[in-house]
């Protein structure tokens, strides 16, 4: 079993971008700047932004984060939309999900600029992305490819299983894994809360994409000997042996699927760093498009 190490693999993308924004600074071109929009107090939400805001800064990018309480409206949120697609010292912007219930997360994201859309959500990118043309590609599944390309991780004909159809996770991967590219060229099968029969389709897998917010769903038994786990879960359980009480634990149950894989992403230290990664790099690349 080889450990696909998030750890390892965003600290060396992230040396790589530090390095690629040196040398914009030193040829006079403009540092890239993210900005993120986090609406209430959300806790998982605060931790996400800021661990984005920070890596920011350790590769030398600006940021910039913007706070609205719980109680903002709809049309305050759409005026901070609207003030990120015009100002042109931002590149690239966030809007940090999940939003209080009075908004409406489908007008906010409509009304983000699709070229600063650094998150990939607007329906612009995703139908980009769908069919194979240049845009933002949304974090998590450009980390996992990212991933699977910087180990080389051969997916070529193989049967992947996706656990999951979120429009943030589940569905760009499964489409990203069936292009023509490499990584890519699997035969994909998306599963859900309706798929009948799910645990032999799993066991069918050569690939493993879990993403469906169950703590250690996927059992041993579930997965063929020699797949790849791809683990996206990050889920919160209590533990009272910790001094916080809990502790975070993916979609896999890792002790005993681990044994039986070739590659498996650990939770956390595995997916969850290449999204912040993948941010990162999709803000030089807005930095690049827009040339302000
Ligand atoms: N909520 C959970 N994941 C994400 C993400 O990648 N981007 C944003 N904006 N919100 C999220």
């Amino acid at each position: 079993m080889q450990l696909l190490d998030g750890k390892i693999i965003s600290a060396m993308i992230k040396d790589e971008l530090k390095i690629e924004i040196e040398k914009r600074i030193a040829a006079g071109q403009k540092v890239p700047h993210l900005a993120a929009v986090l609406v209430g107090n959300n806790p998982a939400s605060e931790t996400y932004v800021f661990s984005k805001v920070k890596s920011c800064e350790e590769v030398g990018m600006d940021s910039t984060l913007i706070r609205l309480p719980d109680s903002a409206t709809e049309a305050e949120v759409l005026s901070t939309v609207e003030k990120l697609n015009n100002d042109t010292a931002i590149d690239g912007f966030i809007v940090q999900l999940p939003l209080p219930a009075q908004i409406s997360e489908k007008k906010v994201l409509k009304a983000i600029n699709p070229d600063k859309d650094v998150d990939g959500f607007h329906e612009v990118n995703i139908g980009r992305l769908a069919l194979g043309l240049p845009g933002f590609v949304p974090a998590t599944p450009m980390g996992i490819i990212e991933m699977l390309k910087r180990a080389n991780v051969e997916t070529a004909g193989k049967h992947c299983v996706v656990l999951g159809r979120s429009h943030i996770v589940g569905m760009p991967i499964s489409l990203l894994l069936m292009q023509n590219t490499n990584p890519g060229n699997c035969t994909v099968t998306i599963c859900h809360s309706r798929t009948a029969g799910l645990e032999t389709i799993l066991q069918s897998a050569d690939i493993i994409v879990a993403a469906i917010g169950k703590p250690r769903f996927v059992k041993a038994n579930m997965v063929k000997q020699g797949a790849v786990v791809i683990d996206v879960g990050i889920n919160r359980i209590a533990d009272p042996s910790r001094k916080s009480g809990h502790r975070i634990v993916g979609d896999v149950d890792f002790d005993e699927v681990a044994p039986k894989c070739s590659f498996i992403t650990p939770v956390p230290g595995g997916v969850g760093l290449m999204t912040i990664a993948s941010l990162m790099l999709n803000t030089l690349k807005a930095v690049q498009i827009n040339k302000y």
